[in-house]
């Protein structure tokens, strides 16, 4: 029995291109299904002025398979250097969406992030008064703190404090794993949205952690127990306004993941809409699919949502996704959603 749904095309809140080899690999993945994506920042060496958002959103463009109907989104990386002048010239030029907060050491390549908020006081300002948002990668990087509990540490101690000193500030907590993210970003007062990826909604740390460690689903922020992603689950089916996808699909090549000190990062950019409908037809939701994946993500951003559509459609045969994709500089392996996907994207 065959089954279809048409949505508006979707958008990637939360997306890495990295550059090089890897940008020319994992490009055309997005660009197939998603009209737009929040492009992070987090290059080597980072994308921190309006000269390098201007530089990496052209490298991205040239990249562009010919057809191609794709909008990168730029971001500036936060420092504790970063010129709120350079910062508001490239939004009111249009150039960047957003501004990402990594804390100092959070994530890959965030050495450069911010180690204390007051030293960013003044960019932070200019971005409440200008309204452009901050997307925030929620953890402390505090030592002591247990990594399960990074994320409701900086809710309490980081996020809320912030948000309390500047009710101005637009605030998009990134890629929230637990039920106290998704509690805070739903109740809380005054301008907050959140992503969620493709991976925390369908694993939780017994699929990284049982029966042998699975070094492809590592990711930061970590996965958490079974009950924070049925929260998860929860608030993306739901339609709420103020959750959207962010697949913060972050290539990492197979050396890099299958070795002893792994990279931290989660490629699910081809197979992101077959996994979300599926998650969403096992919730009965599959009627709130477009307003987590194509129409949340722009109202928050002030854009209108994407003309164009998607065609997906359920067949008894699964999707033939490769487990495999190969870049010139070597392996790069999917998100495997643990079970076949029946959703097939009709290009
Ligand atoms: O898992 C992650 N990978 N989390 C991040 O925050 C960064 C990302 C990456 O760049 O690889
Ligand atoms: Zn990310």
């Amino acid at each position: 029995m065959t089954r279809t749904l048409t949505i508006r095309r979707p958008d990637d809140w939360h997306l890495h291109l990295r550059d090089g080899a890897m940008l020319q690999s994992v490009l055309p993945e997005t660009a197939r299904h998603f009209a737009r994506a929040i492009i992070m920042p987090n290059l080597v060496p980072p994308v921190v002025t309006a000269k390098d958002a201007a530089a990496y959103r052209d490298l991205i463009l040239a990249a562009l398979p010919d057809n191609a109907d794709f909008t990168p989104l730029m971001t500036l990386y936060l420092t504790e250097g970063t010129d709120p002048a350079d910062v508001a010239a490239a939004f009111a030029d249009g150039l960047i969406t957003a501004v990402k907060l990594y804390p100092a050491g959070a994530t890959t390549n965030s050495a450069s992030g911010v180690r204390d908020l007051n030293n960013a006081r003044q960019v932070l300002e200019k971005m409440a008064e200008i309204g452009l948002p901050l997307c925030i990668h929620g953890e402390v990087t505090t030592h002591e703190v247990d990594i399960f509990d990074r994320e409701q540490v900086f809710l309490e101690t980081v996020l809320d404090p912030l948000r309390r000193d500047l009710p101005e500030l637009r605030v998009t907590l990134e890629h929230i794993t637990t039920a106290h993210g998704i509690d805070y970003v739903r109740d809380a007062p005054g301008d907050i949205a959140g992503t969620i990826t493709t991976h925390h909604l369908m694993i939780n740390r017994n699929h990284m952690l049982v029966g042998g460690i699975r070094p492809h689903y590592y990711c930061l922020p970590i996965v958490k127990r079974a009950e924070h992603q049925l929260a998860l689950r929860k608030a993306a089916t739901s339609g709420h306004p103020r959750f959207f996808l962010g697949t913060d699909s972050a290539p990492h090549l197979d050396g890099a993941k299958e070795t002893a000190c792994g990279c931290a990062g989660v490629f699910s950019a081809p197979n992101t809409m077959s996994c979300l409908a599926h998650v969403f037809e096992e919730a009965a939701a599959l009627d709130q699919l477009e307003a987590f994946a194509s129409l949340n993500g722009p109202a928050r951003y002030g854009l209108a949502p994407n003309d164009a559509t998607l065609t997906l459609e359920k067949r008894a045969e699964p999707v033939d996704y490769p487990r495999k994709y190969h870049t010139p500089d070597g392996p790069l392996t999917l998100f495997d959603p643990g079970h076949p996907l029946h959703w097939h994207i009709l290009d």
